[in-house]
């Protein structure tokens, strides 16, 4: 499909790479609200981290691509709506339009109060597993940026630590370049399996890549 536009704001090559990436498709005709979808199916595929009954939580969940993936993967017939064997606690900046039997936190990961939230809508208990797309708003300032992605890394790897089961897995994105070796060290501190993983669904030319920590030491 070619596609025309006269806003000079919108950049054509990436609007047309976009309209034509079979991830888009794919995301269309499966119902997901975005393509980030097919990265953590494709993790997952390869893991086997998301099992019926698992209490998970989705950190950085706007639109919903990955909480309509957990939910699909809970749902006992693999539905979009229905019964669901398990829990979904999701939490974002921005609002997310609503998921049937997704638990949505709105706020910012950082933020003490918004912890807390998350905390008592865990009711207690812990994790299975905890996934983070989360992304921060770039600067454009190198040293600036990296800071601010490995901040977001660093808190879900603590959260991890206290509010996941010992056998459980954290799934993060990073991108390559900045911290990304430190953030590597910190999970092989934190983690029995540390496995890094760059999704085919992730673009090649993207820096970003996910880490993947499984079992607490
Ligand atoms: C790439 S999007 C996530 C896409 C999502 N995984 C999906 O499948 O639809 C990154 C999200 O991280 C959120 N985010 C960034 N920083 C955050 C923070 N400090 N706390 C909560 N959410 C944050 C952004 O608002 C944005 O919605």
């Amino acid at each position: 499909m070619k596609v025309n536009t006269k806003s000079k704001k919108v950049n054509k090559a990436w609007l047309n790479s976009h309209v034509n990436d079979p991830y888009v498709k794919a995301a269309q005709k499966d119902g997901y609200r975005a393509r980030a979808a097919y990265k953590l199916k494709e993790i997952d595929e390869q893991l086997k981290l998301i099992r019926p009954g698992a209490t998970v939580v989705d950190l950085g969940s706007t639109p919903g691509a990955w909480s309509q993936y957990v939910r699909r993967c809970l749902s006992p017939e693999g539905a979009a709506v229905g019964a669901l064997n398990g829990r979904i606690i999701s939490l974002d900046l921005l609002p997310m339009e609503p998921i049937e039997g997704v638990q949505f936190i709105l706020g910012d990961f950082r933020e003490e109060p918004v912890l807390a939230q998350l905390q008592e809508a865990l009711g207690g208990g812990k994790a299975d597993v905890v996934v983070s797309d989360m992304a921060p708003n770039l600067s454009g300032n190198g040293t600036t940026d990296a800071a601010r992605i490995a901040l977001l890394v660093e808190l879900a790897v603590d959260f991890s630590i206290h509010h996941m089961k010992p056998e459980g897995a954290l799934v993060v994105k990073l991108f390559h370049g900045g911290a990304y070796d430190d953030l590597v060290a910190l999970f092989r501190q934190t983690f029995k399996v540390v496995k890094p993983i760059k999704p085919k669904s992730s673009r090649d030319k993207s820096s970003e890549t996910f880490l993947v920590g499984m079992g607490l030491k």
